[in-house]
């Protein structure tokens, strides 16, 4: 698995919970700007890295801003450092100097079985690998997402914050993608899309915090990202919990049955100002168009808050 990502909290969790799971081989995390700039988000795939205690997993960024959009970051959530809560501490290692698509490119080239891509972040580099990587697609398994929504949005009404801040980027993946385990890679990259309706049901409180707070290192700076990421969504939104969006993908890759997904087919706006990066996804079939990628609907709540606890307490 490659894990391209813009840490941020949940990004930072997700990444634990690759390295926690033993069936999954993280080849590579890339990096690209979103939550904060591409500057802290690759520091902070360094340093989660460094406090699982595999800074031998290569990190790579990729790009430092949006395709045709300026930059805007969620840094009002996460901080300017991108990683809020836990005291500052600097990388053990440089990123790689090669970009995030080379790096990609080169271990699609040397992997002796299909490669399974996530991303986290806006699909900026997503956008290259569609685009640049062609020649490469059948080396993918498929594309796990975090982003977009059937419903409403969350960074506006419209749109979900990854898809917002780089629809263009969206909209060549949305564009050049096929459901799981139907067509070939000649159609396109088998997409599945975790959106706001699964997210939104993934939160951990502070309950959960204070449980991992007393379970060794990863546990304590676990429990500090949960104290500023839960208690931002208590005082901004009134909810109960923290949504650890991120970490759906990888739980969706370690335990299938989790997730409840449909195919449909997804198309994003690029041009309304009011609706511009929503995930227009055809739930009722009126288009007409075929379905492009399997859109998560629901979440086994239960089992994912005791995969996630289980596996992130395992680590050292
Ligand atoms: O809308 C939630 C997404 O935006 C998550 O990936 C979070 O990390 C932020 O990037
Ligand atoms: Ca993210």
């Amino acid at each position: 698995m490659i894990l391209d990502c813009d840490p941020g909290h949940d990004d930072a969790i997700a990444i634990m919970l690759a390295v926690a799971d033993p069936a999954i081989d993280l080849l590579a995390v890339t990096t690209v700007a979103g939550n904060v700039t591409l500057e802290n988000t690759t520091r902070n795939a360094l340093r989660v890295l460094d406090m699982v205690g595999r800074p031998d997993i290569p990190v790579a960024s990729g790009r430092d801003r949006p395709r045709v959009r300026d930059l805007s970051t969620a840094a009002v959530m996460h901080g300017e450092s991108g990683l809020a809560g836990p005291l500052p501490v600097e990388p053990s290692r440089p990123a790689l100097d090669a970009p995030a698509i080379d790096v990609i490119e080169q271990i699609l080239i040397d992997a002796d079985e299909p490669v399974t891509l996530v991303a986290t972040g806006p699909l900026t580099n997503m956008a290259d690998v569609v685009e640049r990587l062609r020649h490469l697609h059948s080396r993918i398994r498929e594309l796990v997402i975090m982003g977009g929504a059937v419903d409403l949005g969350n960074w506006t009404p419209a749109a979900e914050f990854n898809i917002w801040v780089d629809p263009h980027a969206a909209d060549i993946v949305f564009r050049k993608a096929r459901v799981p385990g139907q067509g070939s890679p000649a159609d396109g990259i088998a997409l599945t899309m975790i959106g706001l309706e699964v997210t939104h049901r993934a939160w951990l409180t502070d309950e959960h915090a204070d449980l991992l707070r007393s379970t060794g290192r990863t546990g304590q700076f676990v429990a500090e990202l949960l104290d500023h990421f839960v208690g931002f969504h208590q005082d901004r939104f009134g909810w109960e919990g923290g949504p650890i969006h991120d970490a759906v993908t990888i739980a969706h890759l370690i335990d299938p049955t989790l997730v409840a997904a449909l195919p449909m087919n997804v198309q994003i706006e690029t041009e309304s100002p009011l609706c511009i990066g929503r995930t227009v996804a055809d739930r009722w079939s009126v288009t007409g168009l075929p379905a492009n990628a399997a859109v998560g609907l629901d979440i086994d709540r239960d089992r994912f808050v005791t995969l996630l606890m289980e596996r992130v307490s395992s680590l050292p």
